[in-house]
């Protein structure tokens, strides 16, 4: 984050950190240009709290001009000397960094080979000794900055500031996500808009290979070569108060009681006469939507099982084959695409760079892309033909729970109206999902209702070592979306299986104890799913697991099978998985805070990963 204007710099940068603290939250630091025309900084190992502690402990003067960071480790361990800002030019510069210059060996041998030492053993302090350098040569930061990033390979956002420019702040990126924030006498820069949202939702993009400079009254925007270019201005549409905890005990429990307007908000605007229609996929057209004959969804973690969903419902109603594929795999396989291929890509952040690089290689093989994405302004929507946003709101816990069921929200919107256009739905045919559709939030509410069993589920198996998931069709992608959710938060060993597949492997796992939840099919499913799923749960207890069934109200076929039911509404089967998963994220969530674990920032994790 970087600040210019007329607050004090020091409270600003931290409550912006504290706002960008789930993209990595190893250590923090910041930097500010003191009143005597000096430098100050403080950084700290750990989360932002020893930073706030250390400032407390040793204040620095403060001044209106300053930078912050908070660090997700690639290299170099989280220790104090490796967080943000780095220092050069004699202690006069500070830089932060995001990303990872790939040719950073080099560069420092030849920094080395004329005098440097260096404070750290980041890839990041290369950088500001390089823009120190060119400080001394250009005695204008901006110069300076474009003299450096065009030898920098790799992904990076930058910000400098330096003593002899007091009301100076200056941003470059490339392949890495940066935003102004645009204010009265004072301006902002932040990797998100979470960043300033408390002082001006007047925001402004910063596209690729481009360098911005800030003071407090005007923005700059240049490309590398250095000349002037028009950037995007937008609003932010929502408040700072949508990013607050407000009365909750977390992030996560608070973003899991929104479920249900998640849903409801990704489906407003978007049926008209009891059909849907996005008004984001006009810009890509019927007939390109006629024209497609295949559809790769790429994505990564939560956001893959969220497409994996969107696979079985848009194959099925649309008549086109779907496939799901990991961002990372998909980009380095070569694989094979042509004009009629959409890939589309599911990302809450929209800066996932395993997502964004394999967005853009389908982008130069000639396939066309969709972006189905939670944050305005994020690079993926910009870098796609398309974009249909889910309209969560701002998800700061870093386990995704509500931009999941958007995710999917938006899966069935698009195969509906793709079902639509390409009419292999009749009109009645969708009527009658979208009206069961646009239920799904009401009964959303009425499932988190009834989370206190969860709960108590839960802290009884506090001390549990592993947990099984079994699903089958959409229920399959919720098993695996309980099982990452277990060892993002619980740190526990945990796996999701497709049903049908126990037989061929997984069932040697089981034995007396093992915890399994099942995810059983609906009973008035025309595939007779259930009976095999219930016959499935008779050969996991006959070897002596526990089973916890997550069943529809009403099925009593189920009771006799299970230790404990877990009862959603009766819902369409394609929307079951929205029911299903509130139970999962919950029992996650509560597995976790009975362990006495940070549920909103776990260990290890960052919310959007933006290194590949
Ligand atoms: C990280 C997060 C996951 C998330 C994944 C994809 O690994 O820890 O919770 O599912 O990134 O993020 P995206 O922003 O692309 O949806």
């Amino acid at each position: 984050m970087g600040y210019v204007g007329h607050r004090g710099s020091i409270e600003v940068l931290l409550g912006g950190l504290k706002r960008l603290e789930y993209r990595g939250y190893d250590s923090a630091g910041v930097a500010v240009l003191t009143p005597d025309g000096g430098l100050g900084s403080a950084k700290r190992a750990g989360k932002l709290g020893n930073l706030t502690d250390e400032l407390s402990a040793h204040p620095i003067a403060d001044g209106q001009t300053g930078i912050g960071h908070t660090r997700w480790a690639t290299h170099g361990g989280p220790t104090d000397g490796n967080a943000h800002p780095h220092l050069g030019d004699g202690g006069k510069l500070a830089l932060i960094h995001n990303g990872i210059i790939e040719n950073f060996s080099e560069l420092k041998a030849e920094l080395t080979e004329r005098g440097h030492t260096f404070a750290s053993e980041t890839d990041s302090e290369v950088a500001a000794l390089l823009v120190g350098e060119a400080y001394r040569d250009t005695h204008d930061l901006t110069a300076a900055m474009l003299a450096v990033v065009n030898r920098l390979e790799g992904a990076f956002t930058l910000l400098a500031v330096h003593a002899d420019e007091p009301d100076v702040v200056v941003g470059a990126r490339r392949n890495s996500p940066l935003v102004v924030g645009l204010g009265e006498g004072e301006n902002f820069l932040g990797s998100d808009v979470a960043a300033f949202v408390a002082y001006t939702k007047q925001a402004m993009e910063i596209g690729q290979d481009q360098l911005v400079t800030i003071r407090p009254g005007s923005v700059e925007v240049v490309d590398f070569d250095g000349n002037p270019v028009e950037s995007r201005r937008f609003e932010v549409d929502w408040d700072a108060s949508a990013a607050e905890k407000g009365g909750w005990s977390s992030f996560m429990a608070k973003e899991i009681s929104e479920e249900p307007d998640a849903v409801a908000n990704t489906i407003r605007g978007r049926v008209t006469d009891g059909l849907v229609h996005i008004p984001e996929l006009d810009g890509l057209g019927d007939d390109v939507l006629r024209s497609i004959d295949r559809v790769l969804i790429i994505a990564c973690g939560t956001a893959a099982y969220a497409g994996m969903v969107g696979k079985y419902a848009i194959e099925q109603w649309a008549r086109v084959p779907v496939d799901v594929e990991l961002a990372h795999e998909f980009r380095y396989r070569e694989p094979v695409l042509s004009p009629n291929t959409l890939v589309v890509s599911i990302s809450q952040s929209g800066e996932t760079m395993d997502t964004l690089m394999a967005v853009k290689y389908a982008r130069e093989q000639g396939a066309r892309t969709l972006s189905i994405c939670n944050t305005q302004g994020a690079t993926i929507p910009r870098e796609s033909d398309a974009v249909v946003y889910t309209h969560a709101g701002p998800e700061v816990a870093v386990a995704s729970t509500k931009a999941f069921v958007a995710q999917i929200t938006a899966c069935y919107l698009f195969g509906l109206q793709l079902a639509q256009v390409r009419e292999t739905l009749a009109a009645d045919a969708v009527r009658a999902l979208v009206a069961d559709l646009q239920k799904v939030p009401d009964q959303l509410r009425d499932v988190i209702a009834s989370g206190e069993r969860i709960a108590e589920l839960a802290h009884w198996m506090a001390d549990t070592r592993s947990v099984l998931f079994l699903g089958r069709h959409v229920g399959y992608p919720i098993a695996l979306e309980g099982a990452l959710k277990l060892k993002e938060l619980a740190y526990i060993h945990a796996e999701g299986f497709a049903a049908g597949e126990l037989k061929h492997g997984p069932i040697a796992l089981i034995e007396p104890g093992q915890i399994v939840f099942v995810i059983v099919p609906s009973p008035r499913d025309e595939r007779s799913l259930h009976a095999k799923v219930v016959s499935n749960i008779q050969e996991i207890r006959a070897r002596g697991a526990r089973v916890i069934a997550i069943a529809e109200a009403g099925d009593v076929a189920v009771l006799p099978h299970a230790d404990e039911v877990i009862r959603i509404p009766l819902a369409s089967p394609f929307f079951e998985p929205l029911l299903a998963v509130v139970p999962l994220h919950f029992f996650g969530m509560e597995l976790a805070a009975a362990k006495g674990l940070d549920v909103d920032q776990p260990r290890n994790l960052a919310k959007s990963v933006t290194v590949e």
